[in-house]
């Protein structure tokens, strides 16, 4: 059966991480989530005390860091120079300071040039905000996520929550709106529908009724 490139872009808390996850692994598809790589580079200038304004410090660090992605016992893990910083990238401060950093375009160059290479071969699902219209513009199948602001910072909230973060409602709806308008108005790569992307509005279906309507575009890609 042919290898598909399939690219999944939405804003944040619209399902892709879970939906991505879900149909890698029944495809047996490579799943890449592109945002985790943003927020490496995000992770490792906080470290450094490099500003997200220092476009120049931003590229050096491009250029040195290495992101891998492994799985243990069934979880996928992010690697950061060889230091699993899965959690660590998830933290409310990491998220802001990433959608500052993924707006450089010398990091974006760099991103987008890794998951290229990544997902060349094909049997890869990638997710992220340019997958579509950027990084694979001729990506076999494009699915374009959307779900109202408050599904989408009540669904990140719930997600904090049970992994023990205090967390507070109106606060995660607010950072969810502010990290859209950022990742939005942004001039490099901008979160942008693909004029042939299938978009599924998630704001009222779950997540089984989503990977049906998904699984059937994907069915009949697989036969073309
Ligand atoms: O999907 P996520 O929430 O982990 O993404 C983290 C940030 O990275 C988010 O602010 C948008 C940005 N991002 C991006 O600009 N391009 C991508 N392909 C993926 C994520």
């Amino acid at each position: 059966m042919k290898k598909l490139i399939i690219a999944i872009d939405g804003p944040s808390g619209v399902g892709k991480s879970t939906l991505s996850k879900v149909l890698s692994h029944e495809l047996g598809y490579l799943n890449l989530d592109t945002g985790a790589m943003y927020r490496c580079v995000a992770l490792a200038a906080s470290r450094q005390g490099i500003d997200a304004g220092d476009y120049d410090a931003l590229r050096q660090l491009c250029d040195e860091i290495v992101i891998e992605f492994a799985r243990n016992k069934g979880e996928e893990l992010v690697l950061l120079n060889g230091e699993n910083v899965s959690a660590e990238i998830r933290s409310p401060e990491i998220s802001l300071l990433t959608s500052a950093v993924a707006a450089c375009p010398a990091v974006r160059q760099s991103m987008v040039a890794r998951q290229r290479e990544l997902g060349a071969g094909g049997g890869v699902v990638l997710e992220g905000r340019d997958i579509g219209t950027v990084v694979f513009p001729h990506a076999d199948v494009k699915f374009f996520l959307k779900a109202s602001a408050e599904v989408r910072g009540q669904r990140r909230f719930l997600e904090l929550q049970a992994k023990g973060v205090a967390v507070d409602l109106a606060r995660t709806v607010a950072e969810v709106e502010a990290r859209d308008a950022a990742d939005t108005n942004r001039t490099t790569s901008p979160l942008r529908q693909a004029a042939d992307a299938v978009v599924i509005d998630t704001t009222e279906l779950g997540i089984a009724q989503v990977m049906e309507r998904m699984f059937s575009v994907i069915a009949d890609h697989q036969q073309s």
